[in-house]
């Protein structure tokens, strides 16, 4: 028996888009992309848990822009965002927002920042949408439950799927570090074990973006330890719907102690390596 065919890419992207929840989101970054690229001279720049975690007058800014407008046209959803949005809804969905993931990167120039926003039903703690907006680059990350995902690039979309790569000697890994230089120390110390296993490492400074490359086949895994909610609600589903298995360790879901996300051949041994070295400690 021969199995249907699949929906063309173009039915299956104009489904994703037709989602209202996910055209909102696109909506919104996008918006809040372009406040992003008209920065002033002067960022205002503080500091958060740590001197080396910062925040700038335009992750304020940008925050406040994606929670008016979600007020305009959700205001019954809840929202947590990273610079301290927090309002409860009546409705069951919440959104989960990162308005810079990659804040040292704006701050330096350096263009791997994206806007992230998420869409989590709140009694399953399931992800239903995800928007992962790249300015520097005009790359849009896209997903909603079960419809796949995929990126538009200056206009034109593309469907994403993880890498093939089999071999975690031949596997290019994302990873992050935390503000904190306990948690560092002990980051660099599971860098020691996992760098001479794969065939080289990528530190980009956004957890969002590092999940959107997984999705993408450009990275075939990511491993951090410390991310928050807000860091990974979209792109970790886009990296799902992309293909990839995503985890904590030791059977536990991904979460602030790991989140393990790669291709399905790879996760793994990946997975192994971390658990051998106890890198879901300090
Ligand atoms: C950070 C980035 C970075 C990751 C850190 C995050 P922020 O988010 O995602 O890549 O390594 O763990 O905190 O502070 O730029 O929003
Ligand atoms: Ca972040």
């Amino acid at each position: 028996m021969t199995s249907p065919p699949s929906k063309a890419p173009s039915a299956a992207f104009a489904e994703l888009i037709a989602e209202p929840n996910l055209a909102i989101a696109m909506a919104i970054a996008s918006g809040t992309g372009k406040l992003l690229l008209d920065r002033p001279d002067d960022l205002e720049v503080q500091t958060k848990s740590t001197a080396t975690d910062v925040v700038t007058l335009m992750d304020k800014r940008a925050e406040a822009f994606i929670v008016s407008e979600l007020g305009i046209h959700r205001p019954n959803d809840s929202i947590l965002g990273e610079e301290g949005a927090n309002q409860t809804g009546t409705s069951g969905l919440q959104w989960v927002i990162d308005p810079i993931d990659g804040t040292v990167n704006y701050l330096h120039k350096v263009p791997h920042w994206c806007v992230s926003i998420g869409l989590i039903e709140q009694n399953t703690g399931e992800a239903l949408s995800g928007v992962v907006y790249v300015p520097v680059l005009d790359s849009m990350y896209i997903s909603s439950r079960g419809l796949g995902a995929w990126v538009i690039e200056q206009g034109m979309p593309r469907r994403l799927q993880v890498s093939d790569c089999t071999d975690l000697s031949k596997a290019l890994m994302g990873t992050g570090f935390g503000y904190s230089s306990t948690r560092r120390a002990s980051q660099a110390r599971v860098l020691q074990q996992v760098l001479p296993k794969v065939a080289d490492i990528r530190r980009l400074g956004s957890c969002a973006v590092d999940l959107c490359l997984v999705a993408d086949g450009v990275l075939d895994g990511y491993y951090e330890r410390g991310v928050n909610a807000w860091d990974h609600a979209a792109g970790e589903l886009i990296a799902r719907e992309a293909g990839a298995i995503s985890s904590g360790l030791f059977g536990k879901p991904i979460g602030n102690d790991m989140i393990v996300v790669a291709n399905p051949a790879i996760h793994g041994d990946l997975v192994a390596i971390l658990e051998a070295n106890q890198a879901d400690q300090d």
